[in-house]
């Protein structure tokens, strides 16, 4: 069963019928993958993505995701960006149904002591500020609306350390204290948050790892499923959070990591 075949997506298509979805960060990776999925399980998708040179992509993914899917861009670290962006949202739907907070960026693994200060901010505005800045514009309209769903794509990192990484590691670890402030915070108003929290999946934030036979192999040590994960299973996560079959799941992370988290290291 852990071999399913992305062409054979386990959910109907009105799995979403009917819903608004936003997805950030959409063009690629784990974040193509949710638009598409969501496209194919009825919701009206809007792409975003953040540069000039993403569109072409974006673009492509939103074609796959269905008639009512829209590309738009934003960069979700700019508080101006994102108001415009969810203005968009309501300019062409009038609601948003589920956020999902993909946007997310990594660095080339870097001593602390050699860290540079850039590279720090630059993924704390993205993985953190952008989850930031979309929780609250989400926020003022599901509270109106008496409802939503707001995911927040976190990772393994946002509980266990990650030498080398520690903005991206800061930037997960604090995007779980977000998730679970503000889902207490919109609970009384019938919007949950959640974060999914994928492992090693096969993308291109991981390209650079997966392609180098010994990091390649000392990752896949590690992952008790023997082997590194593919978006759609992410996706097939995010279409059952965004769905009537979630209903009670708040305030909480799932991981979908085959294992990883509770890894012994080969004790
Ligand atoms: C990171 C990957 C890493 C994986 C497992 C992800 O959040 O983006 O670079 O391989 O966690 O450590």
């Amino acid at each position: 069963m852990t071999d399913r075949k992305q062409d054979a997506p386990p959910f109907t298509p009105s799995a979403l019928a009917g819903r608004v979805a936003l997805v950030t960060g959409a063009g690629s990776g784990i974040g193509r993958a949710i638009a598409l999925a969501f496209g194919a399980a009825g919701a009206a998708v809007v792409v975003n993505y953040h540069a000039d040179a993403g569109r072409d992509e974006a673009e492509e993914v939103a074609r796959g995701a269905g008639r009512a899917a829209i590309a738009v861009k934003a960069d979700v670290a700019d508080a101006a960006a994102v108001a415009a962006l969810f203005g968009q949202v309501d300019a062409t739907h009038g609601r948003l149904d589920v956020l999902v907070n993909n946007a997310g960026i990594e660095s080339p693994p870097t001593p602390i002591e050699r860290y540079p200060v850039e590279d720090f901010d630059r993924i704390i505005a993205t993985n953190l500020r952008g989850a930031f800045l979309c929780i609250r514009e989400a926020a003022r309209r599901m509270i109106p609306a008496r409802g939503g769903r707001i995911i927040n794509i976190s990772s393994v990192h946002e509980d266990l350390a990650f030498p080398g990484n520690a903005a991206y590691a800061a930037s997960k670890g604090a995007l779980r204290m977000l998730m679970r402030t503000t889902a207490l915070e919109l609970a009384p108003h019938g919007i949950t948050v959640v974060n999914l929290a994928p492992g090693a999946i096969e993308t291109p934030i991981n390209r650079a790892t997966l392609a180098d036979p010994s990091l390649r192999t000392a990752l896949l040590a590690e992952i008790p499923l023997g082997r590194v994960g593919r978006p759609d299973e992410i996706a097939d996560a995010a279409v059952f959070l965004a769905s009537d079959a979630a209903t009670y799941l708040t305030a909480t992370t799932v991981f979908v990591d085959g294992g990883l988290m509770r890894s012994t290291r080969g004790l």
